[in-house]
C-alpha cells in the first residue's frame, strides 16, 4: 500500500477498491472465457475465431494484472481462489456455446460481455473523475480497450 498515494483520494477508498476487485474478476473470467472458447471452437469459422480469441484472452489477462496492481496500491487484496471468482464479479461467466461450431453465436456472447465491461469502466471513470486520477487513468485506458474489442467483434459479424 502506498500511504500518500492512498491519502490523496477524494472518494471513499473502499468503494474504489470494491469496484476494482469486481472488475479484476470480470477480467480474469474474460481471459478464461476467450481462452477456453478459442480452444474448444470447431469448424471452419471456429478456426478463424481461435486466433482472434487467443489474442483477446491475453489482453484481458493484461487488464487483470493492471487492476490487481492498483488494488494492492490502494491497500486492498484481490480475490485469489477460483471458487470465489464468479460471485465476486460484476457479470456472470461467458461459457462457450454447447454447439462448438457456432462461432457467430460465441462472438455475439462476447459482444455482450464487452458491453458489460464498457458500462463498468464508464462507471468507474465517473466515480473517480477528479478524485482519484490514477484509477481514473486506468479506467479510461481499459474502457478504450473494451470499446475497441466491441467494435472489432461487431466487425467480425459484419455489423457496422
Ligand atoms: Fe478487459
Ligand atoms: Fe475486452
Amino acid at each position: 500500500m502506498g500511504t500518500k498515494g492512498r491519502s490523496i483520494l477524494e472518494v471513499d477508498v473502499n468503494t474504489v477498491i470494491n469496484e476494482l476487485k469486481k472488475a479484476y474478476l470480470d477480467e480474469l473470467m474474460a481471459f478464461y472465457s476467450y481462452w477456453i472458447t478459442a480452444i474448444v471452437a470447431e469448424g471452419f469459422h471456429g478456426e478463424e475465431l481461435t486466433e482472434h480469441f487467443k489474442q483477446e484472452a491475453m489482453e484481458e489477462l493484461g487488464h487483470a494484472e493492471k487492476l490487481a496492481n492498483r488494488i494492492l496500491e490502494l491497500g486492498g487484496d484481490p480475490v485469489v481462489h477460483p471458487k470465489d471468482w464468479e460471485a465476486g464479479a460484476n457479470a456472470p461467466f461467458t461459457s462457450p456455446r454447447a454447439d462448438r461450431t457456432d462461432a457467430e453465436g460465441m462472438v455475439e456472447d462476447q459482444i455482450k460481455a464487452e458491453a458489460g465491461a464498457i458500462e463498468a469502466y464508464n462507471r468507474l471513470a465517473k466515480l473517480t473523475f477528479g478524485k482519484d486520477p490514477v484509477t481514473y487513468h486506468l479506467a479510461t485506458e481499459l474502457l478504450a480497450d473494451e470499446v475497441r474489442h466491441e467494435e472489432f467483434l461487431e466487425n467480425l459479424l459484419g455489423k457496422k
